[in-house]
């Protein structure tokens, strides 16, 4: 459920028609609903009652700050996967003992910012990354909370490029090695061993794969605490699944994956990290996009719109869907007709949706792709130089640019000719005074 609903024939984001925004603010745009965004926590947090669950929103599904402010009022903690996100998240107010530090390469320079700010638990991902954040530590002079991040080796069921899980995936380290890697690190005087992590993928829609590797983190504490090792908490990763509108059969509820954690590791007297992304921000957002050309092409209807897949990535990296529906309510027994809908991007691959149904729709007109809030503006770019996309938050009848679009003035701003091809105005080479490159001159 979300906030993106027709009121008097027009699409609103709460109280706000989505018109009046791209008025204002132009598009294409992102625009998240607060309501939303508090429902899902809410939902979810509900789910979690009774268990000692630390919900750490994984800040990589949508690292603006105003999303992230918004969950953070609520108590949500974050799950961050660079130094960038670090700081994305303590600039949003959330306390760095609420916040774990994933990724597989993280550099001693992002350790260290980690560790400097104080952060709850580094999850960590091998053995050589063990060994540097040992010295980083050491040389702060601080003990790093860690805990490993084990690969379970399950099938996630879900997109080959979004699962995590399983043996030839780079994530963690495999299952079977735990022992004689948590061995390792709970003799390292820098380190302090105080838990276990895993995540097996995202968009996962079957909870089978949640209760097979819990099952199999269960296992791994009862291992562990025999080998001498104080786990304290457990980190069981994101992942749960969202509608997109596309589904044969119903997402699992955030109600039933907690049934699954207390089956499987509720009573293990850990404390448990969960790491949503998606689920939390997903429905909370609708990229909105205005319609170019309609193009009468010799097999098939083109709609043409503004914004692109630098805009929007999943449908072309994934072959995602994404619900697209006009701003302006069509009429209950409106003609729809079949339509390709895509962005201006000299590639093919540049396609939101193929033979989606519409109702007539011309140039001007306002469409919007739904469920658009997690890794939309996170994975935009500004392929064939487009501008950086914006993003707007509504609360009720409110509505504030909370990120604005980077212009194109901006991004030739950041291009210098060397000065070997003539600095123009404005441009500053960066090559240094008598550097390598100084006799190309
Ligand atoms: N924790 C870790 C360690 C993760 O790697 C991820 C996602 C999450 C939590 C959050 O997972 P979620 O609850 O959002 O499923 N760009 C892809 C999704 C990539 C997910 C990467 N890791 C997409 O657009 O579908």
């Amino acid at each position: 459920m979300d906030h993106f609903q027709y009121s008097n024939g027009r699409l609103h984001a709460e109280d706000v028609a989505v018109e009046d925004i791209a008025a204002v603010v132009g598009t294409p745009v992102y625009v998240y609903s607060t309501a939303t965004l508090e429902r899902h926590y809410t939902t979810f947090a509900a789910a979690m009652d009774g268990l000692d669950a630390t919900i750490c929103y994984a800040v990589k599904a949508n690292t603006n700050i105003a999303v992230i402010r918004t969950l953070a009022d609520l108590g949500a903690g974050a799950d961050v996967v660079s130094g960038g996100e670090l700081r994305a998240a303590l600039s949003a107010g959330v306390p760095a003992g609420r916040i774990v530090f994933s990724g597989v390469g993280k550099t001693p320079d992002e350790m260290a910012a980690a560790l400097t700010a104080g952060v709850m638990q580094i999850n960590v991902e091998s053995e050589p990354e063990l060994d540097v954040l040992a010295n980083v530590a050491r040389s702060l002079n601080v003990r790093a909370p860690i805990a490993i991040r084990i690969n379970p080796d399950v099938d996630a069921h879900t997109h080959a490029k979004i699962t995590t899980g399983r043996s030839e995936n780079k994530f963690g380290i495999e299952w079977t090695a735990a022992h004689q890697v948590y061995a390792r690190a709970g003799a390292m005087p820098d380190i302090d061993v105080v838990g276990i992590a895993a995540h097996i993928g995202s968009q996962l829609t079957d909870l089978e794969p949640f209760g097979e590797a819990f099952h199999r983190l269960r296992d791994l504490v009862a291992m562990l605490r025999a080998d001498g090792h104080n786990i304290r908490t457990l980190d069981l990763g994101g992942g749960l699944g969202i509608p997109y509108g596309n589904e044969e059969a119903p997402i699992p509820s955030p109600a039933a994956y907690a049934d699954v954690i207390r089956s499987t590791v509720g009573d293990l007297g850990c404390r448990l990290i969960l790491e949503p992304g998606r689920l939390l921000v997903g429905n909370a957002g609708a990229l909105v996009t205005r319609v170019v050309y309609v193009k009468e092409g010799a097999t098939r209807t083109f709609v043409i719109v503004d914004a692109a897949m630098n805009d929007l990535l999943r449908p072309t990296l994934y072959s995602a869907y994404h619900e697209i529906v006009p701003a302006k309510e069509a009429p209950a027994d409106a003609e729809t007709r079949q339509v390709d809908i895509v962005g201006p991007i000299c590639e093919t691959g540049d396609t939101f949706g193929t033979g989606r149904p519409l109702p007539p729709v011309a140039a001007g007109d306002l469409l919007i792709m739904r469920t658009a809030g997690a890794y939309g503006a996170v994975m935009a770019s500004t392929y064939n130089m487009r501008p950086l996309v914006a993003e707007v938050l509504v609360k009720g009848e409110a509505f504030a640019v909370v990120a604005d679009r980077i212009p194109v003035e901006t991004l030739l701003a950041r291009q210098h000719l060397p000065k070997w091809q003539g600095e123009t105005a404005g441009s500053v080479s960066t090559e240094p005074a008598n550097g390598p490159l100084a006799k190309a001159k």
